[in-house]
């Protein structure tokens, strides 16, 4: 039986993911902070999907949360099929005015804990020839984000890693994706960001993000972003210099949050 870990699951694209997994006959390792929404959620992937699912509750920003997902990531006697790393946060604000600590916690969390999972999952991936890693960016990584500055740059990083080890490793058996979801309905933008006037065409749910990226998987592809708008947006920002798309992102973030 194939089993997915995924990072974030306790709510939003992460849970989204951990249920089109189970529907497709994974079975799970969820990890959060949150114990009793990963307790809900296994119990409704055992009720709905007759999945096992085991529940690591950990705060992937300290050493002991980091430490003890790293090890079961490359436990070679509970091998992982796969690893979605979607853990993911971010600030709003002029970055001299944030405090330092969100910043450096985003970090930590969107790229150093991304980079241990996905170092400890390759290996034994690698060795047994068969496996693969999805890692959740964002629009944001494909141009400046003023009032994200740091969060953009942690995405634009995930993106870079991500297409950089997927043509590692060609040839082995073992894939890494990246997907880059736009605008997308989770606490993340009601509580962390509150856009106020985002035209609703520009929204997506969690499970039609889970739902595109796992078909792209599923077709070998190295990057997903999801939806049409989003992959027209990217588009235009990959070929507009930085000097343009940092004044026009600036003066969106500024109507909009
Ligand atoms: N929503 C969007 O518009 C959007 C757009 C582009 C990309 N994304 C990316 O999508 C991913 C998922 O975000 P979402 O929108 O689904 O938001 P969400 O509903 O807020 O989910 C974030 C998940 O990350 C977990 N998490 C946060 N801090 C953590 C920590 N220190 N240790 C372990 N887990 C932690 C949260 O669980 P606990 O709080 O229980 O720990 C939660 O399960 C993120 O990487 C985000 O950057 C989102």
């Amino acid at each position: 039986m194939a089993t997915a870990l995924v990072t974030g699951a306790s709510s939003g694209i992460g849970e989204a993911f951990a249920l089109r997994l189970a529907e497709r006959g994974h079975d799970l390792v969820v990890v959060a902070r949150r114990a009793d929404r990963l307790a809900a959620l296994a119990e409704r992937i055992g009720r709905e999907h007759r999945r096992t699912v085991e529940v690591v509750e950990a705060d992937l920003t300290t050493p002991d949360g980091l430490a003890r997902v790293t090890q079961r990531c490359a436990d070679p006697d509970r091998p992982l099929d796969l690893l979605v790393n979607n853990a993911g946060h971010g600030t709003l604000g002029r970055f001299w005015e944030l405090p330092v600590a969100g910043e450096v916690a985003s970090v930590a969390l969107n790229v150093t804990a991304l980079v241990e999972c996905t170092h400890a999952s390759l290996g034994p991936m690698v060795a047994r020839g068969r496996g693969g890693v999805i890692n959740v960016s964002s629009l944001g990584a494909y141009q400046p984000l003023p009032m994200n500055a740091t969060y953009g740059a942690t995405k634009a990083f995930v993106s870079s890693f991500t297409n950089s080890i997927a043509e590692e490793l060609r040839g082995t058996g073992v894939r890494a994706m990246v997907v880059a979801p736009g605008f997308t309905r989770t606490e993340f933008q009601a509580e962390s960001f509150s856009p106020g006037n985002v035209p609703d065409f520009v929204w997506q749910s969690a499970d039609a993000v889970a739902a595109t990226a796992l078909r792209a998987y599923d077709r070998g592809r190295v990057v997903c972003i999801t939806g049409v708008v989003n992959v027209v947006t990217a588009a235009a920002s990959s070929v507009m210099p930085a000097a343009v798309t940092r004044r026009v992102t600036g003066a969106v973030t500024r109507r909009i949050y």
